[in-house]
């Protein structure tokens, strides 16, 4: 699967947005640009910009989700496109019509972009590949592939709370094996040059050979892979991707991996505490966490909608949003 070449048009600009993998330090910080100067819109008494009008976006999830379809359709709406939300359960996807056969019907309806999340790794650049010239496809998530805008939310939200990328050690906790957030995360930082991405698991929730694969530093001791971290990201145990028991118990889990304000003093004293969410309270993370002062998860949900309409009007008009500079 090579969706890196794929998402870019001739000049470099994004035509689709699949993975974080093959994009440049300037790819992304571009997005997180044209993002900042979305970020007022949702203050606004008329939350819309024109960007995307007369454009219409399809949303097809495949899987459950709360945070990315709600704030997909969000973001189309408040760049003023027409929005259909096919709602999976009772689509004709039920009766057994193939991926592609829905996207020719959607495209027959004149669907300038496709939206997808979907169960299987490589599903959005399937669609990708087939969909006509001019429709853009937006991965909201693929197996355990990637989830590109979750990663960039998330950038986005710690150079909100940081500023600049290059002194941060980033430590990213939980189930690292099955998790497409944390693959395209540690892509995203590497890219825009931080000084050290962790990641703390126990050695079943790990690739065999993350520390080559992904480039990052390995731990199996919380305490002492949290030390002096300046940003501290959790994962849910992803148990629908789980092939039979990787754990002893949540119980246990959390005793090992758990993040609790005892185990935060040990971090940065102005460290911040993420989760893309949904959060599994006394399982990954402590109810006083999630909820503390440190903590910085709604406004990764509400940043999520400014990196949202930067990915969808970027696509959709690369020239108009200085696609072109990447
Ligand atoms: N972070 C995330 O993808 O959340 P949802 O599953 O609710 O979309």
């Amino acid at each position: 699967m090579n969706s890196a070449n794929l998402q870019l048009d001739d000049n470099g600009s994004l035509k689709h947005f699949l993975t974080i993998d093959g994009l440049k330090r300037e790819h992304l910080v571009s997005i997180l640009d044209v993002a900042e100067s979305f970020l007022n819109v949702s203050d606004r008494s008329v939350k819309k910009v024109p960007a995307l009008r007369g454009k219409v976006v399809a949303n097809l999830f495949f899987e459950n989700s709360t945070r990315t379809r709600t704030t997909f359709e969000l973001a189309a709406k408040r760049l003023s496109a027409d929005v259909l939300n096919l709602n999976i359960s009772v689509s004709a996807t039920a009766k057994g019509e193939t991926l592609l056969d829905t996207l020719r019907n959607l495209e027959a309806m004149h669907v300038d972009m496709f939206v997808i999340r979907h169960a299987d790794s490589g599903a959005a650049h399937f669609i990708a590949q087939h969909a006509r010239p001019g429709v853009s496809v937006i991965n909201a998530g693929d197996g355990r592939h990637a989830h590109p805008t979750q990663a960039m939310l998330d950038v986005f939200t710690i150079r909100q709370m940081k500023g600049d990328f290059t002194p941060l050690k980033v430590a990213i906790i939980g189930d690292i094996l099955h998790s497409r957030v944390a693959r395209s995360q540690i892509l995203a930082l590497n890219t825009l040059g931080v000084s050290e991405v962790r990641v703390i698991a126990p050695k079943t929730l790990l690739p065999h050979d993350a520390r080559e694969s992904l480039g990052v530093h390995v731990f199996h001791d919380l305490e002492e892979g949290i030390t002096d971290a300046d940003v501290v990201i959790m994962l849910r145990l992803q148990k629908e991707r789980m092939d039979g028991a990787l754990l002893a118990s949540e119980q246990e889990y959390f005793q090992r991996f758990g993040v609790t304000q005892a185990r935060m003093k040990l971090a940065s004293p102005d460290a911040i505490v993420m989760h893309p969410g949904p959060l599994n309270r006394g399982v990954e993370i402590e109810s006083e966490v999630a909820d503390g002062p440190q903590s910085v998860i709604l406004e990764q949900v509400s940043n999520g909608i400014a990196i949202r309409m930067a990915v969808m009007a970027m696509a959709m008009n690369p020239r108009a949003l200085g696609g072109e500079s990447a």
